[in-house]
């Protein structure tokens, strides 16, 4: 694989000191990516939606030390120091050195916030880990102005790709695809491109509505679950079918046919969570409520002609899937009924966005 392109080359300024903000989303897989292979290759091509108002917000401050073999940092999470990031964290810069050299003749103070509630269960490593490598990026245009939007957004989803798969997808948006792919122009395993083929207005402002079915610390953190694949019985099929969903998909984005739609993003999630049902060690990530919910939206579906569906993480949250126009209706819905599914009534209306932003 070569990723000589990545590689800092120049540096044409001495800069002693920096400060960078950047807000980055997190996003909403439709083809799931679970199974990866060394260094945080996938094994099969994923898609999202980037979301809008599920975010991360990061501001690195840069200061000029003399060279250290390891990056030095400092973690401030919503103002409180925070070492038990730390590790993942120092394990990410490792693995990125070699492409960002510059990072160890900086003192790095690194402070990050999220737009969700705490141990909500929505997953902060995508966004957390893009507004690192955004910050990052900035630091390096400074160092070489001559560098381009496109190597500049390339080259952070190439990085934050290294710190989680999924964070590869929350550069920009609407809809990213990770993963080399025959039938997706420029698909690349090291990093995201935003999916190149015009989308059916129906997608356009797609609402995902995130209901906190179990905001507790995730029952299997995404290395064990990743991992889980490893000698699985049906991960040579899986992959092989996220692969033709993702084919699937990207003629269904262009189309708008819906019916299609729902079914396939219903059947990429309990996909998920059947290679989880049926891994050794297994785990039943839903809960109750997760499928109390499944049943409320099947039977609205039904009875209003709609075009609500759902997809899951790897854990018991729902997305609640639906068109602008169906906004209103479905909002109504949501509050009324599935709202008493979720942990303390708690959800989160969000929708499709565009990507980082720098503050
Ligand atoms: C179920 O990106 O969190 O959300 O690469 O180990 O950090 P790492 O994994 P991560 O896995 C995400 C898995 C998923 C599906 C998806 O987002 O595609």
């Amino acid at each position: 694989m070569n990723t000589s392109e990545f590689l800092f080359i120049t540096k044409d300024k001495a800069i002693d000191s920096a400060s960078f903000t950047w807000q980055t989303p997190s996003n909403i897989a439709l083809v799931k990516y679970w199974g990866k292979s060394d260094p945080q290759i996938p094994k099969n091509a994923s898609i999202s939606f980037t979301l809008n108002n599920c975010h991360t917000t990061t501001k690195i401050n840069f200061s000029k030390i003399n060279k250290v073999e390891k990056a030095d940092f400092e973690l401030y999470f919503e103002g409180k120091k925070k070492d038990d990031f730390k590790p993942k964290i120092a394990k990410f810069f490792e693995r990125i050195q070699e492409y960002c050299p510059y990072i160890l003749e900086y003192k790095m103070e690194i402070h990050s916030e999220n737009s969700f509630p705490h141990s909500s269960g929505i997953a902060s490593s995508a966004s957390g880990m893009s507004a690192i490598a955004m910050c990052l990026l900035s630091l390096e245009k400074e160092l070489s102005p001559e560098i381009t939007t496109e190597h500049f957004n390339k080259k952070a989803s190439f990085l934050a790709r290294l710190g989680s798969g999924s964070a590869s997808r929350s550069i920009e948006g609407p809809l990213v695809v990770w993963g080399e792919h025959p039938e997706i122009k420029g698909s690349s395993d090291l990093f995201g491109v935003k999916f190149p083929y015009k989308v059916h207005p129906i997608f356009e402002d797609y609402q995902d509505a995130i209901l906190l079915v179990d905001k507790g610390e995730k029952q299997v953190s995404s290395t064990v679950g990743h991992n889980l694949m490893h000698d699985h019985p049906y991960a040579e099929n899986r992959f092989k079918q996220a692969n033709e969903n993702l084919s699937k998909l990207s003629k269904i984005l262009q189309s708008g046919d819906m019916k299609q739609f729902i079914n396939l993003v219903e059947s990429e999630a309990l996909t998920l969570h059947a290679m989880m049902l049926t891994s050794n060690p297994y785990f039943i990530l839903m809960k109750p409520n997760t499928l109390e919910i499944i049943n409320q939206i099947w039977k609205y579906r039904e009875e209003n002609d709609s075009n609500i569906c759902f997809t899951l993480d790897a854990g018991a949250n729902v997305h609640v899937l639906y068109p602008a126009s169906e906004k209103e209706a479905i909002n109504q819905f949501i509050k009324n009924t599935l709202a008493a599914y979720c942990q303390k009534n708690q959800y989160i209306c969000d929708k499709s966005g565009y990507g980082a932003k720098i503050l």
